[in-house]
């Protein structure tokens, strides 16, 4: 038994992580005076949310008609009919209001020469249920919404009182031993300290794992810990098969060219010069959702028609627009091609490649962020004390494929959702209940033997075995022989995690501890994304299976749960809410509307 010093902190509420999700959550907990603290590894400005470039997608109707219900049908089509309907009837609706919010917080968006808020056109998003022309829906400060967002949040919380814990680690949940969340356990980077956090309720925004895959728009630090953390628990991950990749990540360096590039005019071309996207989505072109983009370019690429030396990547043409447009509409990302692809995107095409970006799938959540255990009687049971929203999550507002700005839009819908909630539940006259020594055990027990790791495989070493299994056999056209291939290997992978090495025991900003639990973290979102990829025999959004090309709704339209115990993992399946929240005689969407279909741009 591993015997630690460690200092006790209590709360309401606390929320692990500072992104957008995470942020949002804690203003909305402080705001309704929850003595709320937020943990995270980074410095709140500095999640990955400061990243987000092109928007938020909201039917303001600044730019031309717009309705919340066309907005919702796009994101149905966009998930493949995999999504939850209650959950996108949400997203959509309360998507202005949540924006509203943002711009009375102070969030600086671009204007438009009335003074409202400007609006791009984004891949995916049209009006008139998918039959009208592309809607200007995305919300835009700039190609730098999600620093804007973010530092806007961050003030806003600070203003009300919430606690920050900034630079401290979460290692583990702590659970009652009647399966109750009572906080977790963490560890402070810069002193080496150790500190137990009791919640009456933990809200996991710890953002998605990118990081899994060598190639990833997503920062270095998105290793998926609060998944990892449920896992450990004995909880499952849903739809962890669908992975998307952004058509425009940077060739080589990997970082993001934003949708909106295309949402100002730009286009992408193939070696003879053609933008193909015309053949392929003669209606939406290269405004076609991105797993349908990152697919074309990949058939261009492999029928020998990609652009370089080795023909391996495409082009994405900017300059053809006005410099000021440019500098107006784009000033983040003519210094990113200018810097990572020595490109003057006023003369040259950027040099671009499907590019890992975001994790539809995660903790499985209700549209109020609660986090779901299933049952076989209740699919919807809940796990108490415990949420889960923003990329971290899956409501599943995404199904399998997200869209474009759809993404800080559920931040700060799901992110407000889930205070509201919290709000609803927590009693901040009450006692907390004391934690469960055994579980506080478990996680000083667990900590120690990840610091005292004297196997023989470094981290570093590890974590570049399974980047590499992933960006293999888990890629943008996946087939039985690369998935099968992926699970031998990150099966065998994962039982490498026993043997892991950490040289350094210290407990002072200790990267390679640091890394190693971080690792620990990836491997079961690895795991569970090939394992279930490998299982659905089907083609729907983000999973595209060569072997079964067409969408299967009889079979496949159905949440996958995946539950993994070291290099183990076992799949069983829930289903997809197709109940709206409001009828149509209320108010709701046409259901007919929203019906499964061919999906087509
Ligand atoms: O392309 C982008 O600006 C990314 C936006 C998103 O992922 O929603």
């Amino acid at each position: 038994m591993a015997a630690y010093d460690y200092e006790t902190h209590t709360f309401d509420a606390i929320v692990i992580g500072a992104g957008g999700a995470g942020l949002r959550a804690t203003l909305g907990l402080a705001e309704q005076g929850l003595k709320t603290a937020c943990i995270t590894k980074v410095f709140p400005t500095r999640s990955h949310t400061v990243a987000a470039q092109g928007g938020i997608a909201a039917s303001l109707s600044n730019m031309g008609p717009d309705h919340w219900q066309w907005h919702m049908y796009d994101t149905v089509k966009g998930s493949d009919w995999l999504g939850d309907t209650d959950a996108m009837e949400y997203l959509a609706r309360e998507a202005p209001k949540a924006v509203y919010e943002l711009e009375h917080y102070g969030v600086p968006f671009s204007r438009t020469e009335t003074g409202t808020i400007y609006q791009r056109p984004f891949g995916g998003h049209t009006t008139e249920f998918g039959e009208g022309p592309p809607v200007q829906r995305t919300c835009a400060a700039a190609d730098r919404t999600g620093h804007a967002i973010l530092h806007t949040l961050y003030g806003q919380s600070l203003k009300q009182k919430a606690e920050f814990y900034i630079e401290y680690f979460a290692t583990d949940l702590i659970m009652s031993e009647d399966g109750q969340c009572q906080g977790v356990l963490a560890w402070k980077l810069d002193d080496g300290t150790l500190h137990l956090f009791n919640a009456k309720t933990t809200v996991l925004a710890t953002g998605g794992y990118g990081r899994a895959y060598f190639s990833a728009t997503s920062a270095h630090t998105c290793t998926g810990d609060g998944n990892g953390m449920v896992a450990r628990q004995g909880l499952p991950l849903q739809d962890m098969e669908f992975v998307q990749f952004h058509p425009t990540g940077i060739y080589g360096a990997g970082c993001l060219i934003t949708e909106g590039a295309r949402g100002e005019g730009g286009y992408l071309t193939n070696s003879e010069g053609e933008r193909f996207m015309e053949r392929y989505a003669p209606t939406y072109k290269d405004l076609a959702s991105r797993d349908v983009v990152s697919r074309c370019m990949t058939m261009e690429i492999r029928e020998g028609r990609g652009v370089g030396p080795k023909g391996d990547h495409i082009h994405l043409h900017l300059n053809h627009l006005p410099p000021e447009t440019l500098d107006l509409r784009l000033p983040g990302i003519s210094e990113s091609a200018r810097i990572f692809a020595g490109v003057d995107l006023t003369k040259e095409p950027i040099p671009v490649l499907p590019t890992v970006h975001y994790n539809m799938g995660g903790i499985p959540t209700n549209y109020w962020g609660e986090v779901l255990k299933p049952t076989a009687d209740d699919p919807d049971a809940i796990v108490p004390g415990l949420m889960a929203v923003g990329e971290a999550s899956c409501a599943s507002v995404h199904g399998a494929n997200r869209l474009g700005s759809n993404s800080l839009i559920d931040l700060v819908v799901f992110g407000r959702a889930a205070a509201i909630k919290a709000g609803q539940v927590v009693d901040p006259n009450t006692a907390n209940a004391p934690m469960n020594q055994a579980s506080v055990q478990s996680a000083l027990d667990r900590f120690d033997t990840v610091r005292h790791s004297d196997g023989g495989t470094p981290t570093a070493d590890l974590r570049d075995e399974m980047q590499q299994a992933m960006q293999d056999d888990a890629a943008v056209f996946r087939t039985d022989k690369t998935l099968a291939e992926g699970v031998k290997k990150m099966t065998d992978i994962a039982a490498k995690l026993d043997d892991i090495k950490v040289t350094d025991r210290s407990l002072v900003w200790n990267s390679d501890l640091m890394e190693t639990f971080e690792l620990a973290n990836l491997m079961p979102n690895a795991l569970a994304t090939v394992v279930s990829a490998d299982a659905r025999k089907e083609s729907r959004g983000a999973h595209a299976h060569e072997d079964y090309p067409d969408r299967d709704d009889e079979k496949w339209r159905v949440h996958t749960l995946a539950k993994v115990t070291g290099n183990r993992t076992e799949l069983s399946y829930r289903p997809v809410h197709t109940d709206p929240l409001t009828s149509e005689e209320e108010g709701g969407i046409d259901l007919k509307k929203i019906a499964p279909k061919a999906r087509v741009y």
